[in-house]
């Protein structure tokens, strides 16, 4: 839908590391101004430095804010702030997210609470408070096109074992992105959805995956901290295989970037980081079809799930 980013506002998520910092770099080496949000501070603001210093762009391109994305008071703080002091984002990724897994009966409510509260609470917060933005000023202007993005994964579209807390986390981002892009389409012909979906790349995905930390808020001064997190045998297995297979990862998150630009000029509702590896996901929908059970999600690389099941068996 946006065939020209220059001079247009980004507004990125999570846009302190990975995926979100790439998308970021992009977006300014493309001539947008760029909204940087992210819980991390500190991280947020050297990430802004680093990729001004990289295209020197003028620092008034570029704002970073701390905002928690699963905070829906701090997310209304974040858009009144956009809508008083910044033009409306043509683009909107919706990126922020944190990793998770272990059996699914061994999540705690506090984990749940944690992996809904950012991958999907926080694309639904960014969906609510920015396409209503979105929408006026499209209303305002016959020639104002708009894009939002919201990161999902192929755990979207696949169901693997020992990770269900993240694959339910990111099937509903599939879900609510398919539904906004129908919505879209009823009301709008100028703001588009489109979700992306990972395969394993290299970033810091796998640090949170039971991360602790303190913050301040955007709301108020006084520091926060967000989680006591237990660790029970199945996570920390869980934890070790996702580092292995993000961190062998060979399609870099700039790469992605790439992509996901290019997805937005062809208007491209799916985009995959690793196409080829579409094959699972033929297989679960084919099963769906023919009401069988769910396939094994390793078929292509059994020793995977050896490994798994002995690990998790050796437990017992
Ligand atoms: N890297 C992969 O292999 C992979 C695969 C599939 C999907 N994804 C998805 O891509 C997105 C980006 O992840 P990444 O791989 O770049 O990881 P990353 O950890 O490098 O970046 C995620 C960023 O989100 C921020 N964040 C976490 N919680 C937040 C919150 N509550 N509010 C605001 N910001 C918050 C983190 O501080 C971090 O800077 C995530 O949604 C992730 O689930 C990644």
């Amino acid at each position: 839908m946006i065939k020209e980013f220059k001079d247009k506002t980004a507004l990125i998520t999570g846009a302190a590391s990975g995926l979100g910092l790439e998308f970021s770099r992009r977006a300014l080496g493309l001539g947008m101004n760029l909204i940087m949000i992210d819980i991390k501070d500190d991280q947020l603001q050297q990430a802004s430095m680093d990729i001004n210093h990289d295209g020197n762009s003028s620092p008034s391109k570029i704002k970073c804010y701390s905002v928690d994305v699963s905070s829906a008071s701090e997310m209304q703080s974040l858009a009144d702030r956009i809508r008083d002091q910044h033009d409306t984002p043509s683009l909107v990724i919706n990126n922020a997210g944190v990793s998770g897994g272990g059996l699914v009966w061994e999540n705690s409510a506090k984990d749940w609470e944690r992996v809904l509260g950012v991958n999907l609470m926080g694309v639904i917060n960014g969906v609510r408070l920015f396409t209503p933005m979105m929408l006026e000023a499209a209303k305002r202007d016959p020639n104002w096109t708009g894009h939002i993005v919201n990161t999902a994964s192929m755990a979207g579209l696949l169901t693997p074992p020992n990770m269900g807390i993240y694959n339910v986390s990111k099937h509903a981002v599939v879900a609510l992105t398919e539904t906004l892009y129908q919505d879209l389409a009823l009301v709008s012909d100028q703001v588009t959805a489109s979700v992306l979906c990972p395969y394993f790349v290299p970033t810091s995905i796998n640090q949170s995956f039971n991360e602790t930390h303190s913050r301040k808020s955007l709301n108020t001064d006084e520091s926060i901290n967000l989680l006591d997190v237990a660790t029970t045998f199945s996570q920390k297995i869980g934890k070790e295989m996702l580092d292995k297979a993000v961190n062998s990862g060979k399609v870099s998150a700039a790469d992605v970037a790439i992509k996901v630009f290019d997805a937005i000029v062809q208007n491209q509702f799916y985009i995959f980081s690793h196409p080829k590896s579409l094959g699972n996901v033929q297989e679960r929908m084919q099963a769906i079809l023919d009401n069988k059970q769910p396939p094994n999600p390793f078929s292509k690389r059994p020793e995977i799930g050896e490994e798994l099941k002995a690990a998790l068996r050796s437990a017992t």
